[in-house]
């Protein structure tokens, strides 16, 4: 038998009905607005990763010859057990970010592209940025730089195969390690500052994907985005200055 619908949008699903559902996400996925709403989301996923990833790299400050920091990572790998088998939940939130970076590097691009033919011709005269400041022009590097630094980031300290000294299971000695070496000490704060750059921009543009845009509102969205990409460079950059600077050994 041939299912039908009763010819409304959304009407009730049957075989027919719920093909063309799934037609009606593709094509809001294919234009700029459903881009955007991705980008918006899969970047609050991922700001909230940032945030605690900062705050639990906050406990290398404990003086306590890295302990805690230690001690929460492997809490990280044992947090649900027995419910949940070892790892499990920490694999878990890996796929979520996974899927969230991949979903962000693909809207991101596929919107550059609509952009473009939307535009084929250069601006005349090279394009004026009236509206934008700096990090919203610079979005796409420091995109794809700090893409790379996660790269060499999880060879460094989760595989670390770009980290000679590195035992598993003592982040605090692998960190340290790691950065005592002063041009990936470098690397990490100038990655760091950049990643910045991007959420500054990424957290202020994304309460207009999400259509929370309003006069009023909008001194509120600069301070937060501001404040928060303060929060995430000060905490982050610190760590690899106190290394360099003996504070932290
Ligand atoms: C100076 C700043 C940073 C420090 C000190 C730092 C430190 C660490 C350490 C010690 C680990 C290993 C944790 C463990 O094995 O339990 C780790 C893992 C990780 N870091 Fe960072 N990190 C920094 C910045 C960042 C940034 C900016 C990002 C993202 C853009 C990031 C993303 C990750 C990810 C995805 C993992 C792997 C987590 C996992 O799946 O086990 N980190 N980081």
């Amino acid at each position: 038998m041939q299912a039908e619908t009763t010819g409304r949008r959304n009407a009730v699903p049957t075989v027919r009905g719920r093909r063309q559902h799934q037609y009606w996400l593709l094509d809001l996925y294919g234009s700029a607005i459903g881009k955007k709403a991705v980008m918006a989301v899969t970047g609050i996923v991922l700001l909230g990763f940032v945030f605690a990833h900062m705050t639990g790299n906050l406990k290398v400050y404990y003086n306590d010859d890295g302990e805690s920091l230690n001690h929460y990572s492997e809490w990280l790998r044992d947090v649900g057990e027995p419910v949940v088998p070892h790892e499990g939940l920490l694999w878990a939130v890996r796929g979520v970010l996974a899927v969230s970076l991949l979903l962000h590097v693909h809207a991101a691009t596929t919107l550059t592209l609509l952009n473009r033919k939307a535009r084929p011709v250069a601006y005349k005269g090279g394009r004026k940025y009236a509206a934008a400041d700096y990090a919203a022009r610079t979005m796409r590097w420091s995109g794809i730089i700090v893409a790379a630094f996660l790269v060499f980031h999880l060879l460094d300290l989760t595989a670390g195969r770009a980290n000679p000294d590195f035992v598993s299971g003592q982040p605090y000695q692998n960190l340290v390690a790691s950065f005592e070496r002063e041009p990936v000490a470098a690397a990490y704060i100038v990655a760091n500052l950049l990643l910045g750059m991007h959420i500054y921009h990424g957290a202020w543009s994304l309460f207009q994907s999400l259509g929370l845009n309003h006069p009023r509102f909008n001194r509120w969205r600069r301070g937060f985005a501001a404040l928060f990409a303060a929060a995430i460079v000060v905490g982050n950059v610190s760590i690899p200055i106190a290394v360099l600077t003996g504070v932290l050994d």
